[in-house]
């Protein structure tokens, strides 16, 4: 069994950037879970789903041969042998994959692949239900939030750098739509863990969040 440090929260709170940052202080594996819901909605997308297509996706977890597999040391996303990593941060995969993992098929294709990784190494693991259902034994677990506002207006920024035309009140609408869905759903909702540290990180830094785990794992 490794050590395990969760991490979960809504979009936008900076969990990737911060776990990423955790691990390499500690000399751990970051484990994105994220990118491999998202993985699966570039498998389903190749099929010609859509995301209103749940009944599909559903048959599909049942029947088909879907392997996913994380180099944990680049942190690569294979899908039936290809690399897929390029496409996970498209916004339609984005999208597609928060509708998606509310099915319990999908989470339970995923489930034993987390737990994997949790056994045979250290891990920084990221995503929405680890502290809660994938490794309710975590050494440490941390729930990782902050206000819709900043979460929106750090995203908008990102955007505006990468020199993407975008709106922050589309922004924020859609990080509202996306909390609701993964905290209402019935299957391992988005919640933070009885035993969990909350950081709320509206007015802190990277840096400074960063700073906060490595303590608590102190
Ligand atoms: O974190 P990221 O935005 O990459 O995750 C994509 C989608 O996958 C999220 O919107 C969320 O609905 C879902 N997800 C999840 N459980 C996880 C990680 C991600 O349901 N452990």
């Amino acid at each position: 069994m490794g050590y395990n440090i969760a991490i979960d929260g809504p979009a936008g709170a900076g969990k990737s950037t911060i776990a990423r940052r955790v691990a390499r202080e500690l000399g751990y594996i970051y484990v994105d879970t994220g990118a491999m819901y998202r993985a699966m909605a570039v498998y389903f997308q190749e099929q010609g789903l859509t995301s209103e297509d749940l009944e599909h996706m559903k048959e599909i977890c049942g029947g088909a041969e879907i392997v996913i597999r994380y180099e944990n040391e680049s942190q690569q996303v294979y899908l039936n042998g290809k690399n897929v990593t390029g496409r996970l941060r498209e916004e339609a995969v984005g999208r597609f994959a928060s509708v998606g993992s509310a099915l319990p098929e999908v989470r339970a294709h995923l489930l034993e692949l987390q737990r994997k990784l949790a056994r045979d190494y250290d891990v920084v693991m990221d995503g929405r239900d680890i502290g809660t259902n994938i490794l309710p034994h975590a050494d440490v677990k941390i729930y990782l939030t902050a206000s819709v506002r900043t979460r929106a207006e750090r995203r908008f920024k990102e955007l505006q750098e990468a020199g993407q035309a975008c709106v922050l009140e589309e922004i924020e609408k859609d990080i509202q739509e996306r909390d609701e869905r993964d905290m209402t759903r019935e299957t391992a909702p988005l919640k933070q863990a009885e035993d969990a540290v909350l950081i709320d990180s509206s007015e802190m830094t990277i840096e400074e969040v960063v700073q906060a785990i490595l303590s608590v794992c102190k």
